[in-house]
Order: structure tokens, then sequence, then C-alpha cells
């Protein structure tokens, strides 16, 4: 019996990366799994290769910006797999060359990075939670980031949305608890997925590794376990909740070991 058996889910972005892995594990464990992304190649190939390896899932063309589009993958869920009990909104992402520092920020971006990081989530909840409340309730778990939890030089529009995903995720959990409605929020650290591996340059990476206090990166599995328990009756006590999952990368203050420096040269 899988954790999240005859459950059905539905994933945005899960083409590729965190949203990929996560649908592979949900359908894992049991869940039928609807995979929602503008990739529709992609998301078919993934759907398939899950229902070669024993499980069940279909795929929708999906663009996140979009309220209908968001709709339609909805009902597509429902009307293929009878009702929606897992609702992952993991859409979300930036553009460096414009999601600058606040003074030099492109307008156009923040507006983009709003709808395509922020919107998407109240959309696709809001369409999910009417089917949630007559199935007797659900899970929805939301895609925000660390980036959520420090600020940062630049990525303004990044952080600002993603830290309003975990306001908007205590906002769900409070007006649909009593729905038995569930609604947490995952704080990825660097993840290594096929985009962050083919962008990111060794020694970005090299930097990481020396901040966090686990000795090796995250894989998009590591979160995809989170959202199986997030999705599963394993959490069934936690709602409105941030899950940082970043190997220890932002827990430690980063003046310690400028203080440990400092203590060790006074005992010279
Ligand atoms: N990878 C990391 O290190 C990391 C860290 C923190 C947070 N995150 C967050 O995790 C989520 C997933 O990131 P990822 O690294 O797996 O990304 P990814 O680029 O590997 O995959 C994103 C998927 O979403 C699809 N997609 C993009 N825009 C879309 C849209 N408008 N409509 C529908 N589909 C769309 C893409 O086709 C792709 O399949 C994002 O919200 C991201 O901000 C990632």
């Amino acid at each position: 019996m899988g954790r999240v058996e005859q459950k059905v889910a539905l994933v945005t972005g899960g083409a590729s990366g965190i949203g990929l892995a996560s649908a592979q594990l949900l359908a894992k464990e049991g869940a039928k799994v609807v995979i929602g992304d503008f990739n529709i190649e992609g998301a078919k190939a993934a759907a398939e290769e899950i229902k070669a390896n024993g499980g069940e899932a279909s795929a929708i063309f999906l663009d996140a910006t979009k309220e209908d589009s968001i709709q339609e993958a909805v009902e597509f869920t429902v009307n293929t797999y009878g009702s929606i009990n897992i609702l992952f909104n993991n859409v979300g992402g930036t553009n460096l060359k414009k999601d600058l520092d606040v003074v030099n920020l492109d307008l156009d971006e923040w507006d983009r990075l709003m709808n395509m990081n922020l919107k998407s989530v109240l959309i696709g909840s809001r369409f999910a939670i009417p089917y949630m409340q007559k199935a007797g309730g659900g899970s929805i778990i939301n895609t925000a980031s660390t980036a959520a939890v420090a600020g940062d030089a630049i990525r303004s529009a990044y952080g600002a949305s993603k830290t309003a995903v975990t306001g908007l995720t205590r906002y769900i959990a409070t007006q649909y608890g009593k729905d038995n409605i569930r609604c947490n929020a995952i704080a990825p650290g660097l993840i290594l997925t096929p985009a962050a591996k083919a962008n990111l340059p060794e020694e970005v990476r090299e930097i990481f590794m020396k901040y966090n206090a686990l000795p090796y990166h995250g894989e998009p599995e590591d979160i995809g376990n989170t959202v199986v328990f997030l999705a599963s009756d394993d959490s069934k006590f936690m709602t409105g909740q941030l899950l940082v999952v970043d190997g220890g990368h932002y827990m430690t203050s980063p003046t310690i070991s400028d203080v440990d420096n400092y203590v060790a040269s006074l005992q010279k």
C-alpha cells in the first residue's frame, strides 16, 4: 500500500526538475498523477515513463501564467481521475538579467514573476479547493525557496514573490483547514536539477557546498520525498508550514565563522 494510494495529484511544471521527481515519487506511492507543463512533449514523456513503471499518469499542456490554462488543467484532472486530492503548485523561476536589486530591477519582470510565481499558486488553489471540499479534504503544496527566508543582493522580485507564497500558504491553511484541506510550502535550497546543472558553474556550486551543513548537494528527489510526505497522512497534523530543505545551508548564522576566527586570534 503506497503512502498516497488512489489519491489524485496535479503537478505543475512536472516535465523536469523538482516537479518531475515529485510526480514520479507520488506515482510510485500510488497516486494518479497529472503532469501539467508548457513543455507538453516533456510532460507526455514523463507520463509515459511513469506508466511504463506501473504507475498511472496523464499529461496536459499548462501555462501557469494563464488563469484559463490553470483552470483547464484542474478540470482535466477531475474529469480524468474523478477528483483532485493533491495540488503541487511548483512552477516558478526568475531571469537573473532582469531581476536585479530594487533600484535597477526591470518592473515588467517584477510583474511577470509575481504572476508566474505567486498568482499561479492563488489561481491553482482557488480552482482546486472547491473539488477538495467536495472530496472531504486535500493537500496543497507550494514551492517557495530559501529566497523566502533570507535577503539577496539581486533577485528581488523572485525573493518577494516566494516570500508571498509562504504567506499565501498560511492564508489558505487558515481559511480551509476546517474543510480538512492542508496547505504547506517547501523552501528548497540549491537543487541540482538538469537546468541548475547546465547553468551553474562549478565555482558557484562549490560556494554553496562550503556553506551547506551537509556534505552534498540537493537532488530533485530530496524535494520529491518532501512532497510525498506533505501529500500523505504522515503529515496530517501539519498545515501552514514552510519546510526548508536545503542541506542546512541557511540555518547557521554567517557571522559564526568570523566570530570563531576572532576568538581563536585572541588565544594566540
Ligand atoms: N532548482 C533549485 O535549486 C530551486 C531552488 C529553490 C526553489 N526552486 C523552485 O522550484 C520550482 C521548480 O524549479 P526547478 O529547478 O525544478 O525548475 P526547472 O526549470 O528544472 O523545471 C521547471 C518546469 O516548469 C516548466 N515551466 C516553466 N514555466 C512554466 C509555465 N509558465 N507554465 C507551465 N510550466 C512551466 C518547465 O517547462 C519545466 O518543466 C520553481 O518554483 C523554483 O523557483 C528551485
